[in-house]
């Protein structure tokens, strides 16, 4: 076998750990990542003589480029995805389990000589900025150079991780793709669905994932260790680690407010948390921190404060515009990796929602002709970029503070096309669990096969490492240790209007219902109490520079009984799956609404 490159580190788990996949992947060598930019340059130019990346315009965006993954290799597969505890009780219902023997078993024997004919890099990263108290590290193996690339964009990587290793523990992630991605390669099968195994080890702390090239299969830090891992290490240490969003408001008057928002996956986190007031917000700034992960600990001050682990975007891309987020637009204008977007003639990337009219040809994301008669999307609706969050204008001065950003609210959002409202507020921490244990959402592209509709509780249901009921008793426990908890809200941008429309024009107008949370926060916005919870009347938020009539008011904001007494009913099963491990309060909740429920008018109309 041939190293690369030396070796440099002294943690004897990490080199035996080395060792021993090598042992068994049987890669022809095996190179260590430093993290540097050299390293970067080449490896991308490698994969441009591969094939598996096609580099963009320069002119147009320097550095950058498209990655096209294999047509059944687009999101995250979770009927693939396993949580692997001791004890299948430990993994809940919830989440796919088998018996943590037998499946390393199995991986073992996916991954016998699974690197053959190919490098083995060794990607050591933070996850959190080095040295942060919130922070961890993690070893990634991966046979993918597209992994390795994007890892440098997502997490901290480098030289200078080992650095710190050299005195403590890592989560180690072992990944194979099993195949190339990209199709200039096409000597090796791609594995199909069955054979594709993303498998987190809780009580060990370790990740193997077999099978697939995409975001939250193979950049391992991310949902796999970041939520999945992160969330037992957190149950175990009295934190959170959460599928969040951090954001920054500043007010005209320099008052800064943080809050954390969870929002199911492709459901607005990235588009909240680079949000740009509107017209009528003069003065206001939002600032971003994170944009998909936080890691909430208890500060020194007693306070929640929270870091974003991640140091990169891996956003959806469709939808996308200097209209939209243009936040978003600047930071993808450069060292980006584009993964299953349209290539237009000029070398440029293009993706359904950008601003102005479709090209007139380009090349969609399977490598096609396409024009925009050819009634196929030109980029996949789950098309993401790769993009480094230093490049994000709207980044909060404090965004790598070791210490974190204190959090004052806590939101929670799906996307439901009726019965919830805007905007409401939770009577207090323990029914605020209670609104995010029950929390919806309507199928988006990021999983394979999802439901149309189906519970996405604090919008972790694909990333909660441990049972679920477990996690919802976590939660209470962590409120009722803080003074002065932060407040918890319930939003949705997506409810729609008899046309099929959404009513709420969502994005920058979203201000509008941040600035009721804040004001909540800081004790000088009103509200009156719906069998929902805390809801503005039409003068608590500002309307200046967009004017909505009451109508529309009305349509975003009453609560319809029977619709809302059927969610009611429907929580019942839903809390059900989890048997005598339901916190009692829980469900002592849903009985209340459904009794405030039962006095309620047909339409209970939000007040003017
Ligand atoms: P993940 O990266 O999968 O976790 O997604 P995310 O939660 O960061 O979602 P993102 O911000 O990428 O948005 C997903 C899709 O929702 C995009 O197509 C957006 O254009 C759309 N979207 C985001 N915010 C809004 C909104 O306020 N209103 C409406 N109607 N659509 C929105
Ligand atoms: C999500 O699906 O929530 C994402 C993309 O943020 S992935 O990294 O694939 O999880
Ligand atoms: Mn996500």
């Amino acid at each position: 076998m041939n190293l690369y490159n030396a070796r440099r580190t002294n943690n004897a788990k990490l080199l035996n750990w080395v060792d021993e996949m090598a042992t068994l992947c049987k890669p022809d060598e095996i190179y260590w990542c430093n993290g540097s930019q050299t390293e970067y340059d080449r490896l991308c130019a490698e994969m441009v003589r591969s094939g598996t990346l096609i580099p963009l315009n320069s002119a147009k965006r320097p550095n950058c480029f498209l990655a096209r993954s294999a047509a059944s290799d687009v999101a995250r597969v979770e009927d693939r995805t396993f949580v692997c505890s001791r004890r299948r009780e430990d993994a809940g219902p919830t989440n796919n389990w088998v018996d943590p023997v037998e499946m390393k078993r199995t991986l073992r024997s996916l991954f016998d000589g699974a690197m053959r004919g190919r490098t083995m890099y060794v990607v050591p990263f933070s996850m959190g900025p080095l040295g942060s108290p919130i922070a961890q590290i993690g070893v990634q193996l991966t046979d993918s150079p597209y992994a390795a690339v994007n890892m440098r964009i997502m997490t901290r990587v480098g030289q200078n991780v080992l650095e710190v290793l050299d005195g403590s523990d890592f989560v180690p992630c072992l990944h194979s793709v099993g195949a190339p991605l990209g199709r200039g390669q096409t000597d090796v099968p791609w594995p199909s669905n069955e054979t594709k195994y993303i498998v987190q080890f809780p009580e060990e702390r370790a990740v193997w994932s077999y099978g697939s090239g995409y975001g939250g299969n193979a950049l391992l830090g991310k949902k796999c260790f970041a939520l999945r891992i992160a969330s037992a290490m957190a149950r175990d240490e009295g934190w959170l680690a959460e599928h969040m969003l951090i954001l920054g408001v500043e007010s005209p008057q320099g008052e800064k407010t943080y809050v954390a928002a969870a929002f199911p996956s492709a459901c607005g986190k990235t588009n909240f948390a680079m949000l740009i007031p509107p017209a009528g917000f003069d003065g206001w700034k939002v600032t971003t921190i994170g944009e998909d992960i936080a890691w909430i600990k208890r500060g020194k001050d007693g306070r929640l404060r929270a870091i974003n682990p991640e140091a990169g975007c891996f956003g959806v891309a469709p939808g996308t515009s200097r209209q939209s987020n243009p936040n978003a637009m600047q930071m993808l204008h450069q060292n980006t990796i584009f993964t299953n977007v349209a290539l237009t003639d000029d070398g440029d990337v293009w993706w359904e929602g950008m601003d102005g009219a479709p090209p007139a040809h380009a090349i969609d994301w399977q490598g096609n002709d396409w024009t925009p008669q050819s009634g196929t999307k030109a980029a996949h609706p789950n098309s993401r970029f790769t993009a480094p969050s230093a490049q994000c204008p709207s980044l909060d001065p404090a965004w790598e503070d070791p210490e974190g950003v204190p959090i004052s609210a806590f939101i929670f959002g799906g996307r439901l096309s009726k019965t919830f409202p805007l905007v409401f507020q939770a009577l207090d921490w323990s029914h605020g669990v209670y609104l995010g244990a029950t929390l919806g959402s309507e199928a988006t592209a990021a999983a394979v096969g999802q439901a149309a509709i189906r519970r996405d509780p604090m919008a972790m249901l694909p990333f909660c490492g441990y049972n679920m009921a477990d996690y919802w008793g976590h939660w209470l426990k962590i409120g009722r240790g803080i003074a002065n908890a932060p407040l918890i809200f319930r939003v949705n941008w997506f409810r729609k209007g008899d046309s099929g429309k959404f009513i709420w024009p969502g994005f920058g107008q979203n201000m509008r219902v941040l600035k009721w949370i804040v004001d909540r926060v800081h004790g000088r916005a009103g509200a009156v109490e719906s069998p929902f919870g805390h809801m503005p009347r039409y003068q608590d938020l500002n309307w200046d520079g967009f004017k909505l009539d009451h109508a529309t008011f009305h349509a975003i904001m009453d609560i319809n009984r029977d619709e809302a007494m059927r969610e009611a009913e429907d929580q019942k099963t839903h809390f059900a799956l989890f048997g005598d491990r339901l916190p009692a309060e829980l469900e002592l909740h849903r009985m209340m609404l459904a009794a405030r429920l039962s006095t309620a008018p047909t339409v209970w109309k939000s007040p003017d």
